[in-house]
């Protein structure tokens, strides 16, 4: 047993998929199975079902939100969503810095500071991805990106917000291979990032917060993932997208 009192949250991605009818159904569907976990469950569907997903998870433990927003409250900016329109939409929580965010659509940490800023000041949790490409490892760059990626994109901010922020450590190299990264390498990632948080923030502000890993999680990888002593929960895309799948994720330690 890990000695811990960080609640684990377990999170899905479902990316560019669903419509409202598939996303309102699994949400129905899921609510029942994790009555009693000993996680938070959290769900992001794409924009589209967000609402009815949302209405769906109402009184629920599932917690509902956004996939990505732009930084600005409003204007003209053809496409983008903001914060006010995700928690009108029934959002708790969004995703930042998702690595496709970064590189298909490159985001800059610059903008992903912005926006966590943005998330934070309208009390919409933000869940922040880092990770380091393939090329990244190969030249053992990587605790030096991850450093960058935190530092430039969390930049100023409290401790107590920093409390409230979820990290997702996901490899790029992992994600949507079906290969997650060895357990005994998360660990020392997880802890170089917990070592960042405490340098920067305090050591109770790095007690506290929640580090999930992603990339490739399956249900016969997640208990040794989950009981690694600085790994709080995992961030799954693919199979999250399979109630099944994703509800025996969700009972790892069964
Ligand atoms: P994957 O995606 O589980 O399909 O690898 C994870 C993610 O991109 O968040």
């Amino acid at each position: 047993m890990k000695s811990t009192n960080r609640t684990p949250v377990i999170a899905a991605n479902w990316k560019m998929h669903k419509t409202i009818e598939e996303a309102v159904c699994f949400v129905k569907g899921l609510i029942p199975l994790i009555l009693n976990v000993p996680v938070k469950v959290y769900v992001a569907p794409p924009y589209t079902a967000l609402h009815s997903s949302a209405v769906a998870a109402r009184n629920s433990p599932v917690v509902i939100g956004g996939q990505n927003m732009n930084d600005e409250n409003e204007g003209a900016f053809t496409g983008e969503i903001s914060a006010n329109m995700l928690k009108d939409a029934g959002a708790e929580f969004v995703i930042l810095g998702h690595s496709e965010r970064r590189h298909l659509f490159n985001e800059t940490n610059d903008f992903i500071r912005r926006k966590v800023k943005k998330a934070l000041s309208k009390k919409l949790q933000p869940l922040l991805c880092i990770g380091e490409t393939k090329q990244e490892r190969e030249e053992e760059k990587t605790e030096q990106i991850l450093k960058q990626q935190l530092e430039e994109s969390l930049g100023d901010i409290s401790p107590e917000e920093m409390e409230t922020i979820i990290l997702a450590y996901e490899p790029v190299w992992a994600i949507g291979t079906g290969s997650p990264a060895l357990p005994k390498e998360v660990q020392v990632i997880h802890h170089f990032c917990r070592q960042l948080v405490r340098q920067k923030w305090g050591a109770d502000t790095a007690e506290k917060v929640i580090i999930q890993y992603g990339g490739s999680v399956h249900p016969q990888d997640v208990k040794e993932l989950m009981e690694l002593p600085d790994v709080d929960g995992v961030l799954v895309g693919g199979a999250s997208l399979t109630l099944d799948l994703f509800n025996q994720i969700i009972h790892y330690s069964r």
